[in-house]
Parts: structure tokens; sequence; C-alpha cells
């Protein structure tokens, strides 16, 4: 990896405190919910992708899941670490970037959780390459037929919060469905490049399938609440379930997507 990005240094500054997050705050129920839409069976190999301080690695290796956690904050690894340690529990842990990485084993299950990298853009990332780039490191990674379960956050209510003075400002940028974060290094008007991108179930339906990832079930799916629901326009994140194809799909209308 090059240097380190904005997010990764807002990340590694944030480790400490990131499970105050109150989104942070219902990982059990979460970790119940992905065993059962990926239909995980037990010591079943699951990659977690943007694992952070890897709340669902951790309690899925305390449920006799072999894990690996995968994440581009060396600050959030070492609470990992921490975190796995106390609670006695394995997960390999690698520090790498989800656009970029390659793993020589096929999983069962992937998860990319509360973004998880996907839409978090620096300075210059293309708001299509950047969440393409993970998916297809994702399809690369999946066992054949196996799933991944990502959570993303929901373009309608970004749109939504937005007004029209918004986009005179460059704070959300219509054409890349992207919006300034509030992670942001400090007051307003000083723009790091970090933006966070939000999806429409259409277009989650047709990156996915770029990547050879044939969607099942697009659903609400904000953290802590997520369930087999309609997505709400104002909520703040998409689920969205997926299975590796038998073969990468061609453009959209071609048979072999069927
Ligand atoms: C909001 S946290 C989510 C953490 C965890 N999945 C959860 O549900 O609590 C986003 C995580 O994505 C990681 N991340 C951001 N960009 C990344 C990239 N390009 N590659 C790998 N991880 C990345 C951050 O370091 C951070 O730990």
């Amino acid at each position: 990896m090059g240097s380190k990005t904005k997010w990764q240094e807002f990340f590694d500054g944030h480790a400490p405190n990131y499970l105050q997050n109150c989104f942070t705050k219902n990982t059990v129920a979460e970790v119940d919910f992905l065993i059962e839409a990926l239909g995980l069976s037990l010591g079943a190999s699951v990659l977690d992708v943007g694992c952070g301080t890897g709340r669902h690695a951790i309690e899925l290796a305390r449920r006799g899941y072999r894990v690996t956690g995968l994440d581009i904050s060396a600050g959030m690894l070492e609470q990992a670490k921490k975190e796995a340690q106390a609670a006695g529990v394995q997960v390999l842990w690698r520090h790498d970037d989800a656009t970029a990485f390659a793993v020589n084993e096929r999983f069962d299950g992937v998860i990319c959780l509360c973004e998880g990298a996907f839409g978090l853009l620096g300075q210059g990332d293309d708001a299509i390459g950047q969440p393409s780039a993970i998916l297809r490191r994702v399809a690369a990674a999946l066992g054949p037929a196996a799933k991944c379960l990502f959570t993303v956050l929901n373009g309608f209510a970004m749109a939504r919060r937005h007004s029209s003075g918004d986009v005179a400002q460059s704070i959300f940028d219509p054409l890349s469905l992207t919006e300034l974060s509030d992670c942001q290094p400090s007051a307003v008007g000083r723009d790091s490049g970090m933006r966070e991108r939000g999806f429409v179930p259409t277009e989650l339906t047709l990156l996915f399938q770029m990547a050879g990832l044939q969607v099942s079930n697009i659903w609400g799916g904000t953290a802590g609440n997520g369930g087999r629901r309609p997505v709400d326009l104002d909520e703040m994140e998409i689920m969205v379930l997926a299975r590796k194809a038998a073969e990468p799909c061609a453009p959209p209308g071609s048979p072999k997507c069927e």
C-alpha cells in the first residue's frame, strides 16, 4: 500500500472510540442475521472486508467460524486484536486495501458491513471504479455459489436530505451520488476529498452483476436494524445479499445473466 489515505488517517485516530458509536450496539443480532442469510454452516470460513475493530469477525469466531478480518487502518486492526484477545478468540487479521487485495483461499461467505470501504471515497477515487474494484475482489475471494452480504449507504436518503444549495456548494454531488463526509478533519469549507457514496438498488444490481455477483435480495439494512423488509427511502443504509455467479456476467440482457 502507498501513502496513507485520509480515510486511513481518520480511522487510525478514531479506533479507540469506534465502539462508542451507537450504530455498533447491535452486533449479536446482526451476526445472527448474517449467519442465516449467508447460509453458513458451523466452522465455515468468512472474510470480513473493512472489518474495523472486528465486532462481527470476533462474534463469528466466538461461534466457531474461521474468520479473516481485512482493513486498511492499522489503528482499527490494532484495536481489533485487543478485542479478540480479550474475547479469547482467534481471527486472522490482514492489513490490506479492499480495492486491491488478493487471497489464496476461497471463502464460504464474505461480509462488508457498515460501508466497510464500499463507497468511502478519497481524493481522486472514481465513484464507479472504487465500489467495482471491491466487488471484483470479493467475487474472486468467494467459493463457488458462496454468498456475500453488504450494507451500503442509501442513495435515496442521501438525495432526500440535501438541497439545491448543497449541490451549489459541492456538499452533495448528484452525478456521483456522493456527499462531503462528516468525518472531514475540521470545520466547514475544508474539503479533504473524503466523500461518502450512496447507492440505489438498480445500480447495485448492475455493479454486483458486472463483478460476477448475482444479487438475490435488497433489503432495508441500517446497522442494528437490518431485516428482510423493503428499503425505507429515508433510512441510512441498504442491505445487499448476493451469490457468486457461475461465471462472470456479460452486460445486462445477455442470456448468460439469466
Ligand atoms: C464504518 S467502519 C465499519 C467497520 C465494521 N465493518 C463495522 O461494521 O463496524 C469502515 C471501515 O472500513 C475501513 N476502510 C475504509 N477504506 C478501506 C479500504 N480501502 N480497504 C479496507 N478497509 C477500508 C476503515 O478503516 C474502517 O475500519
